[in-house]
């Protein structure tokens, strides 16, 4: 055992508008020990991720509110110490979700356990985790983009939005993306091969937005919501199809914003659907065997945006809820040991 404490980020006031690190609290704890069923890993990455921001704001929602004086949740890689589970043992890597800590307890029966020779460990936080799913049931069972098609998506350049262009290029649909700033753009046009993507920060979006996008808009992937979502509504084609996987533009908002003009889901029989990722584990096999074989193939690409150290993690938070990642987020919180 390299340790006995325990370093555990817990929430210490629950933020209004967008949190500042005096929400958080950094505190130590021992490391607790594993009874029967259970495994005791070291957290070597933790996932960070906008739907914490819901979890931590006590509002209602379709997953529990973290408690005050509790550690945040959240996805991890970790590497297992100590096992009292049949089929995982000592070395084993595995992705589970023990939160913002660097050690933790929890069910073997959970844990996914990882093969390092198959694809980097991180991924399973990312392209080949939770997002990668994401973007791979909202677009192909929701957005259902035919060849030919196209395909808009915001935060374009980020977890989700990467995978969801890069999936709809693969299915012969054209690619648009819609992120935060000409450097995103230009990573995912010309490192992802989206046909185009334009900055909502920059110029006028409505007509980069029109320019982008000749033939209309077939399938709009929602991450954002807010002005963005009010100026593609003005593109959309007949039958068009909106995959509302996020509204991160509100995630902060004190007051509820109005609400968009209807009137165009309306003349144009647009479909909308809210949809969360984990009620569609059962699509866990075919998500893994398509995109994984299209990460080995080199379709699927990704770019990871790695911080250094679990106390940095209330920081790269803030940073992720105004755009400052560039990739998924991951803390490294323990050395990787298969680099
Ligand atoms: N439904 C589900 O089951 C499910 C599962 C996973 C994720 N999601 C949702 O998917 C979306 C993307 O998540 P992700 O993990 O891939 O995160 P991400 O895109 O890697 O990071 C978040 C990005 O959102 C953009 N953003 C932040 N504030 C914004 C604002 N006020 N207006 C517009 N864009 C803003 C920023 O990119 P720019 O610099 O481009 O603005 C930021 O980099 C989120 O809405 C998330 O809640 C939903």
């Amino acid at each position: 055992m390299p340790t006995t404490v325990n370093r555990q980020v817990v929430l210490r006031s629950r933020p209004v508008g967008l949190p500042t690190p005096a929400d958080f609290d950094l505190i130590e704890t021992p490391v607790p020990q594993p009874q029967d069923g259970e495994v005791l890993c070291r957290t070597i990455y933790l996932s960070l991720d906008p739907y914490m921001r819901g979890r931590i704001s006590g509002a209602r929602s379709y997953a529990q509110s973290v408690e005050l004086g509790q550690v945040i949740v959240g996805g991890t890689v970790g590497q297992v110490l100590e096992s009292r589970c049949v089929g995982l043992a000592a070395g084993d890597i595995v992705q589970g979700y023990d939160g913002w800590q660097s050690y933790a307890v929890s069910r073997g029966s959970g844990l996914r356990k990882l093969d390092p020779k198959r694809a980097p460990i991180s991924t399973a936080l990312g392209v080949l985790g939770m997002p990668g799913m994401t973007a791979y049931v909202g677009l192909l069972d929701i957005g259902q983009p035919r060849a030919g098609e196209t395909v808009v998506v915001s935060a374009a350049a980020g977890a989700v939005g990467s995978a969801v262009g890069q999936i709809a290029r693969i299915k012969g649909a054209r690619a648009v993306g819609i992120a935060g700033s000409q450097d995103k753009c230009d990573y995912v046009v010309r490192e992802l091969g989206f046909d185009a993507c334009v900055s909502y920060k920059t110029g006028d979006l409505p007509a980069a937005l029109r320019a982008a996008c000749p033939g209309g808009i077939d399938v709009y992937f929602e991450n954002v919501g807010g002005e963005v979502l009010r100026v593609v509504m003005t593109l959309l084609n007949q039958n068009a199809r909106i995959p509302l996987c996020g509204l991160i533009s509100e995630y902060n908002a004190t007051e509820t914003t109005p609400g968009p003009n209807l009137r165009p889901l309306l003349f144009n029989r647009v479909l909308i659907k809210g949809f969360i990722v984990s009620d569609h584990m059962a699509r866990m096999g075919e998500f893994l065997k398509d995109c994984g074989g299209w990460v080995r193939e080199g379709r699927l690409k990704y770019r990871e945006d790695i911080v250094a150290g679990l106390d940095r993690a209330p920081e790269a938070f803030i940073g992720l809820l105004q755009g400052r990642n560039f990739g998924k987020l991951l803390v490294r919180v323990g050395e990787d040991p298969t680099k």
